[in-house]
């Protein structure tokens, strides 16, 4: 019997809506195991940047920090301008708490229609593992002559060995607790020979040294993407660059029937600091407050976080209802409907 200590940041728009259905659920779960978790409620987001001018200070940083996880719905305020909270509440703490992987399974369930023709829940079990901290995401550039004609503009896509090795040494680990054991390294090292000359090389090094039960393989992110839509049975786990899987697992998202489906992980294997799970999707300030939000994507990412926390039986149980739910139809549910289907499942 455990208890958890875990940091909820609802957010702003539907956030609070999809978070307070999963808790719902994780209670329900947890509650027949002896488990429980201990929730503490920070209100980072736009919503409080407007009423505080407060975005993440040095010392909620460091109270975050003390907890287990972070559970976090959506953050993004139609009247903040883009991009403060997103890089001053979410950017920021992937970076400070070194949440080098982004994990994105990408899962087709049964009973929910996939824009891909002719394509079954057989088809669509793949996982992404997007590297989160570096890249493009990285801050380097600069501009001149801002304003002038001659502006000019750079954006580096910048890595360390390091930080290629232990993004790849955390995807062969993937690969190889799933049967198909496939790695995908997806990257473009037709053009960015540099970039990709380092994600290759480690990629096979690594491979043929350490894992060598895990067949590689190798698709340029034009081609990845392609694939994605017209023959996505090919992946079992994907490896690639923050940008390029941020971009990907949005295609992904679509085809696993959109955003209301697609979960994620912002994960620190080392556990050094807490690990962070969300919903792929934004607050979708149109819906908020409507009872309309699909919390299936907060369920989801709920699961990967009991799951990383060692709680797995009641991940499993998360699972399996999810996958009843989702069986049972949840077209033109409320969100509260969906979440009494869920509990009744559990
Ligand atoms: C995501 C989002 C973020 C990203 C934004 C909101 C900064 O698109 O989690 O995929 O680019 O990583
Ligand atoms: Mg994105």
């Amino acid at each position: 019997m455990s208890t958890f200590d875990i940091a909820t940041i609802a957010g702003d728009g539907i956030g609070p809506e999809v978070v307070g259905s999963a808790i719902t659920l994780i209670e329900k779960t947890l509650h027949n195991t002896g488990d429980s978790i201990r929730w503490t409620e920070y209100p980072f987001g736009g919503g409080h940047y407007l009423k505080t001018g407060e975005i993440l200070n040095k010392e909620s940083e460091l109270a975050l920090k003390k907890h287990q996880a972070i559970f976090l719905g959506a953050i993004g305020h139609p009247q903040v301008k883009p991009g403060i909270v997103e890089t001053g509440v979410l950017l920021h703490l992937r970076f400070a708490f070194d949440q080098y992987i982004n994990l994105r399974p990408v899962k087709l369930y049964p009973g929910v229609v996939t824009p891909l023709a002719g394509k079954t829940p057989a088809d669509i079990d793949y996982v992404v593992v997007r590297e989160n901290t570096g890249g493009l995401y990285c801050g380097v550039g600069g501009s001149t002559m801002s304003g002038f004609p001659d502006e000019s503009v750079t954006q580096v896509a910048m890595y360390t060995r390091h930080q290629v090795e232990r993004c790849l040494r955390y995807a062969f680990e993937t690969a190889m607790k799933r049967p198909r054991k496939t790695l995908a390294l997806v990257g473009k090292s037709n053009v960015l020979t540099h970039l990709f000359g380092l994600w290759t090389r480690c990629f096979h090094e690594m491979g043929e040294r350490d894992y060598p039960q895990v067949k590689r393989e190798y698709y340029h992110v034009d081609a990845a993407a392609m694939f994605m839509v017209s023959n996505p049975e090919k992946f079992d786990v994907m490896v690639t660059t923050n940008m390029f899987g941020d971009i990907l697992t949005d295609i992904g998202a679509t085809t696993q029937g959109g955003m209301g489906m697609a979960a994620s992980g912002n994960i620190n294997p080392d556990r050094t600091a807490p690990s962070m799970f969300e919903p792929v999707h934004g607050s979708a300030p149109d819906i908020a407050g409507q009872n309309k939000a699909n919390p299936i994507a907060t369920w989801q990412s709920a699961r990967m976080m009991l799951d990383f926390l060692g709680a797995t039986n009641s991940a499993q149980k998360l699972e399996d209802a999810i996958v009843q739910t989702m069986q049972s139809g949840i077209q033109g549910l409320s969100t509260d409907a969906i979440t009494a289907r869920g509990l009744s499942f559990i």
